[in-house]
């Protein structure tokens, strides 16, 4: 047997992020721990080190992997070391060396902690795989926060029990299980002092994050909110993804009462049949939904819904795709995600009959991503007009012009203010993902 090639310990690291905003939070993590070890970020080209910290829920997702590892192996600059992380890691494990023998290291979400490790193992030669899902968190064993842009991602809560029947998640992420509140307090603190003026809660089902506060009361999420409220500097607090099931009425009061709450609700619903929900295994259905939206707006009228939705699952006829487009018509979202059903190896769904023809789907999700483009297009119209905060998240393309984001969630262009600033700002015009805003106060140059 050959002997396994060593070669130095890299130096330099890329992280390049797919999938969803824990993903994008995991990266920054990976890269702080690995900051720590001393190594230091670099391009795509020139680090030593590449880790993709890829993304299962589709099959397209999970396939563009492979394609980008063989690109990487081939860069001009010689091959680097290539990790990969995140959910295909999880799910697929050891098969993905075996299929790209370019792969050194696979590492999933639960044992980031282990990656120093894992990486000198790879630079001994040896395939380094760590899929382990261990009881205690890696988040103890990740250093504390260092980085922070103006808005930065924290994760208070992993996994997902609701097993929806098309759905990864629940296998690659493992169950439910919710951050302490002490963790989340201490990190939110770091991620102010660091600069960082809204704060966005990560789960998988970040509602249903539950813990107990320093007086050993249990709280739900919008305890913690309150908490959060109260932190000096934290000017705008976000939360993502939430389950219509363990939307509280607490959680919902709290978007009524707590002012940094900022005016943005992403509550998917799937799908508009309930046939087609129930089969989803969602247990929610269409009626339960809508009057969630409506109490959500009796206490905030002018909150931003968001959501996602699957077309074509297995079985959905033409007539149960009418009642997403009339449910879409009855919410008027400001912006939504949505998807063709994707079927994943190991889902119920799977291997149920009926799978719906391609191009059927394809019909499908053109009607819808028409119908949710013109209800965003018309939400950005209506915010013409209206006085708002922007907080600046980086320059826009031209010069002087900058990018920040409206409570809505909506991007908008200025004219002036520094990364950072919450500044006051009219809202002039809308285009169809993105407005024009007046500076209204006297900022720095
Ligand atoms: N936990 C979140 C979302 C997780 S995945 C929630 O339940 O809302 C993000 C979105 O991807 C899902 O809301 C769903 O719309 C979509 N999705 C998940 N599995 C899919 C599949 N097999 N095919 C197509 N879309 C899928
Ligand atoms: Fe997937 Fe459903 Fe869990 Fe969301 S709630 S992560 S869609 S299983
Ligand atoms: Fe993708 Fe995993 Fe997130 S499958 S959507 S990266 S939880």
């Amino acid at each position: 047997m050959a002997r396994p090639m060593s070669r130095p310990v890299p130096k330099s690291f890329h992280v390049k992020s797919f999938g969803c905003q824990m993903n994008v939070y995991d990266g920054t993590r990976m890269a702080e721990l690995m900051q720590e070890q001393g190594m230091v970020e670099a391009g795509a080209d020139d680090a030593e080190l590449v880790v993709l910290n890829t993304c299962h829920i589709r099959e397209k997702a999970a396939e563009k992997v492979y394609s980008d590892i063989g690109r990487i192996a081939r860069r001009d600059g010689g091959k680097p070391m290539i990790a990969v992380a995140g959910c295909v890691a999880q799910a697929e494990g050891g098969e993905i060396p075996r299929r790209a023998k370019a792969v050194d290291l696979v590492v999933g979400p639960q044992a980031y902690h282990n990656l120093p490790a894992l990486i000198a193992e790879a630079a001994s030669g040896t395939k380094a795989i760590d899929t382990d899902m261990p009881a205690a968190s890696k988040f103890d064993a990740l250093p504390s926060r260092r980085n922070a842009g103006p808005s930065a991602f924290l994760t208070v809560q992993e996994g997902c029990n609701k097993f929806c029947t098309y759905c990864v998640v629940p296998y690659t992420r493992g169950a439910e299980v919710s951050r302490p509140w002490s963790a989340v307090v201490v990190e939110a603190r770091a991620l102010v002092e660091r600069g960082a003026r809204e704060i966005t809660l990560l789960g998988q089902n970040v509602n249903a994050w539950t813990g107990e506060d320093e007086a050993g009361r249990t709280q739900g999420l919008d305890g913690l909110i309150r908490a959060l409220d109260r932190l000096p500097g934290l000017e705008r607090i976000r939360y993502t993804t939430s389950h219509p099931n363990d939307m509280t009425d607490a959680l919902i009061a709290a978007h009524g009462e707590v002012e940094s709450l900022m005016p943005f609700l992403h509550l998917p619903v799937q799908a508009g049949s309930d046939r087609v929900l129930k089969a989803m295994n969602r247990a929610h259905d269409v009626a339960s939904y809508l009057r969630l939206i409506e109490r959500v707006r009796a206490v905030r009228p002018d909150i931003a819904i968001s959501g996602d939705f699957i077309v074509g699952f297995p079985g959905e006829t033409d007539a149960e795709f009418e009642e997403t487009l009339a449910v879409v018509r009855a919410i008027g979202h400001a912006q939504a995600f949505s998807f063709k059903y994707s079927p994943r190896t190991g889902t119920p769904a799977a291997t149920m009959t009926e799978q719906v023809a391609e191009a059927v789907m394809h019909d499908r999700l053109q009607r819808l991503q028409a119908l949710l483009s013109e209800q965003q297009f018309a939400f950005n119209r209506a915010t013409v007009g209206r006085s708002c905060q922007v907080l600046i998240e980086r320059q826009g393309k031209s010069p002087g012009q900058m990018l920040g984001k409206s409570p809505w969630l909506q991007s908008v262009l200025i004219d002036g203010g520094r990364i950072g600033d919450l500044v006051d700002v009219e809202i002039v015009a809308a285009g169809p993902v993105s407005l024009n805003g007046r500076v209204t106060e006297r900022i720095a140059a």
